[in-house]
C-alpha cells in the first residue's frame, strides 16, 4: 500500500477525511504527539490500527472527538454520579480542547475491539486544528494511538510518523512538529476522586486547582517514580502504596515503551556531578569503539518537547548508548521523567 501525504490545508485534510470515512487509516498531527487515525465505530477500521501498530490488542484506544456534545454518543453518563458529572463539567470546561483524555463510561455503540474489551472508554478533544478538522469532516469519532509501531517512542514529527506507517496506512497529513511532545494526560473519571493514569502536561495541580478537590495519581506510577528517583525504595514500599499490587490500571502502561535501539542509562541526582560521570562513562565507552551521545535536560517542558524527538534522532544516527543526565522535579519533570524510566529500560545510575 501506498501512504499518500497530505498538506496540512482544508481541501488536503477533506480528502483524508473521506479516507477515515471509508474505513481507511490516516496519521495526524495533534498537540501532543502524532496520531494513527481509524473511525472508532467501526470494528474491521479499529483491529487495521492494532495490526499497522503491531499492538496487543487488549490496549485501549483513545476515542477523538472535536465537540463536547459528541461524548453522550461515546459514553454513557448516565452510569456516572452527581459529584462525577460535575467533576467531568469542570474538567472539560477548564481543558477541553486540549492534552487531556478523560475515562468514561462506554455506551453500546462503541465497538469492545475499540476499547480494548474494556466497559469504560477513552476521550479526548484535541485543541491542534488540523485534527478538529479531520474529525469534523469525517464525521465520526475517531481512534488514535499514538502512530508509533508498538514499543517505539511516540512520533513528534511527520517524518517520523512516515518512518514507522509508510506503506501500513492510507494517508499522512504532514503538519508541524508538535508542541507539546509527550502523550495527553489520562485521566480515571469513573470514582469521585479522579486517578491520573499516565501523567502529562495537564498535571495533578492543574487538576485538583480546577476541581477544588483531591486528585489521585495511579499508586503504581507514584511507587515506580519513588523506586527511581532520589527517595530510598524502603520508603516507597513502606508507604501506603505497599497494598497496591496490581500494576498499573491503565493497560498501555504495562508494556514496553518509548524505546530507543541504542541503550540508555540516566543519571539521576546532582546535575553536575552526573554531567562529569557521564562524561567520564563516555570516553571509556569511545575507546571501546561505541558512538555516545549525552543528553541533558534540565528544563521539564523543554524536555517534554524534544524527549521523543532526540530519541528517533540518535537512532537514526546509529548511536549506540546514550548517557542522559536529567533530574526534572517539577510536577511536569514527574511526567517527563516516567517517559524516560521506561526508555532506558530503568537503568539508572544515582549520583
Ligand atoms: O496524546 C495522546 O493521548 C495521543 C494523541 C494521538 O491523542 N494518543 C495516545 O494514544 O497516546 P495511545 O493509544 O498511545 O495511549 C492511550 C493510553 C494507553 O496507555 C491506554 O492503555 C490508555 O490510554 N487507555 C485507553 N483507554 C483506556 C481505558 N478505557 N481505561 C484505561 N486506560 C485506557
Ligand atoms: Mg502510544
Amino acid at each position: 500500500m501506498k501512504t499518500k501525504i497530505f498538506k496540512d490545508e482544508a481541501e488536503d485534510i477533506c480528502e483524508a477525511s473521506k479516507i477515515i470515512a471509508a474505513g481507511g487509516l490516516v496519521a495526524f498531527p495533534t498537540e501532543t504527539v502524532y496520531g494513527l487515525g481509524a473511525n472508532a465505530l467501526d470494528e474491521d477500521a479499529v483491529s487495521r490500527i492494532y495490526a499497522a501498530k503491531g499492538r496487543p490488542s487488549d490496549n485501549p484506544m483513545i476515542v477523538h472527538i472535536s465537540a463536547i456534545g459528541d461524548v453522550r454518543l461515546i459514553a454513557n453518563l448516565s452510569k456516572l454520579d452527581d459529584v462525577q458529572i460535575e467533576n467531568l463539567r469542570k474538567v472539560s470546561d477548564a481543558f477541553w480542547p486540549g492534552p487531556i483524555t478523560v475515562i468514561l463510561p462506554k455506551s453500546e455503540t462503541v465497538p469492545k475491539v475499540t476499547t480494548g474489551g474494556l466497559d469504560t472508554v477513552a476521550v479526548r478533544i484535541p485543541s491542534h486544528i488540523v485534527a478538529r478538522m479531520l474529525i469534523e469532516n469525517s464525521g465520526c469519532p475517531i481512534a488514535a494511538p499514538s502512530a508509533n509501531l508498538s514499543g517505539k517512542p511516540s512520533p513528534t514529527t511527520a517524518a517520523h510518523t512516515l518512518d514507522d506507517m509508510e506503506g501500513r496506512i492510507e494517508g499522512l497529513i504532514w503538519g508541524k512538529d508538535c508542541q507539546v511532545g509527550i502523550e495527553s494526560t489520562v485521566v480515571d473519571m469513573t470514582s469521585d476522586v479522579p486517578v491520573i493514569l499516565r501523567p502529562g502536561e495537564i498535571t495533578q495541580a492543574d487538576l485538583e486547582r480546577v476541581l477544588k478537590s483531591k486528585v489521585d495519581i495511579d499508586p503504581s506510577l507514584v511507587k515506580d517514580h519513588k523506586a527511581n528517583s532520589d527517595i530510598d525504595p524502603k520508603d516507597a514500599l513502606s508507604t501506603d502504596d505497599n497494598n497496591v499490587s496490581s500494576g498499573p490500571r491503565s493497560p498501555g502502561m504495562k508494556y514496553k515503551h518509548y524505546a530507543p535501539d541504542a541503550e540508555m542509562t540516566i543519571y539521576l541526582g546532582d546535575i553536575d556531578k552526573g554531567e562529569e560521570e557521564a562524561r567520564f562513562a563516555a570516553k571509556a565507552l569511545e575507546k571501546k569503539g561505541k558512538s555516545v551521545e549525552i543528553l541533558k535536560f534540565t528544563d521539564s517542558k523543554r524536555a517534554a518537547h524534544e524527549l521523543f524527538k532526540y530519541l528517533r534522532e540518535a537512532d537514526e544516527k546509529g548511536v549506540d548508548v546514550i548517557l542522559a543526565i536529567a533530574d526534572l522535579k517539577d510536577e511536569l519533570g514527574f511526567s517527563v521523567m516516567n517517559r524516560m524510566f521506561k526508555s532506558a529500560g530503568y537503568n539508572i545510575k544515582k549520583v
